[in-house]
């Protein structure tokens, strides 16, 4: 039997966290078995990789070295966490994947969705979310809903422009996959957002 997978994308600051720790209790009451994760990180080698991606002293990383690094981080928690779990059934629930690096190094780095897809390949072979809720925010706002709240990391740190060019990424990726990605409105209240994703996760699983 296999699982669902789920992720949640959105720019910085969009209110992920908070939803898929509702998210989980809804499905967790339901009686589904569920893996959360998150990326970069959820194995102790991905996490170790994510220490030094966002490191706010290692501005001098280059594109390529950043892209390979996300790629690294998710190839050890698809082999180590996601396969397993989805081949026993689970749900995972996971907070970002490709697609962070298909608008982050893609778009906002303007390295190329293609060569993003390209390297992710190997990274994660045919493990692809069924669905993906894409919580949609300005990247200026993100920002400074996060910069309220604690020191900001390498990615954060970045311009105002560019994560303009994240929230834009995002919207455009939504369009060119209207089949698995589900965009919602961040700037709802945590309450609204939330019936809206499970909206669209009972939906799916009414069709398993
Ligand atoms: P987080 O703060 O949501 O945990 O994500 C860490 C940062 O890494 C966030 O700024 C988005 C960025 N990111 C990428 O640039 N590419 C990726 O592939 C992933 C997963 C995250």
């Amino acid at each position: 039997m296999s699982g669902l997978f789920i992720t949640m994308e959105g720019a910085d600051g969009a209110g992920k966290s908070t939803q898929i720790e509702k998210l989980k209790d809804y499905l967790s009451n339901k009686g589904y078995d569920i893996i959360l994760c998150r990326e970069p990180g959820g194995t102790v080698i991905s996490e170790a990789i994510r220490t030094v991606i966002l490191n706010r002293e290692f501005t001098e990383m280059g594109n390529m070295t950043e892209l390979l690094l996300y790629a690294s981080a998710r190839a050890q928690l698809v082999e180590e966490v996601i396969r397993p779990a989805l081949e026993d059934g689970k749900i995972v629930i996971c907070d970002r994947f490709v697609d962070s690096s298909a608008v982050y190094q893609g778009v906002a780095r303007g390295m190329g969705s293609q060569l993003v897809y390209e390297v992710n390949r190997y990274a994660m072979g045919d493990t692809v979310p069924d669905i993906t809720i894409l919580l949609d925010i300005k990247g200026k706002e993100g920002i400074l809903r996060k910069k309220k709240q604690a020191q900001l990391d390498r990615m954060e740190m970045e311009s105002a422009a560019f994560h303009e060019k994240v929230s834009d990424g995002y919207r455009m990726l939504a369009k060119e996959h209207p089949e698995r990605i589900h965009m919602i409105d961040g700037t709802q209240t945590i309450e609204a957002i939330h019936s809206q994703i499970i909206e669209v996760v009972d939906a799916i699983l009414d069709t398993e």
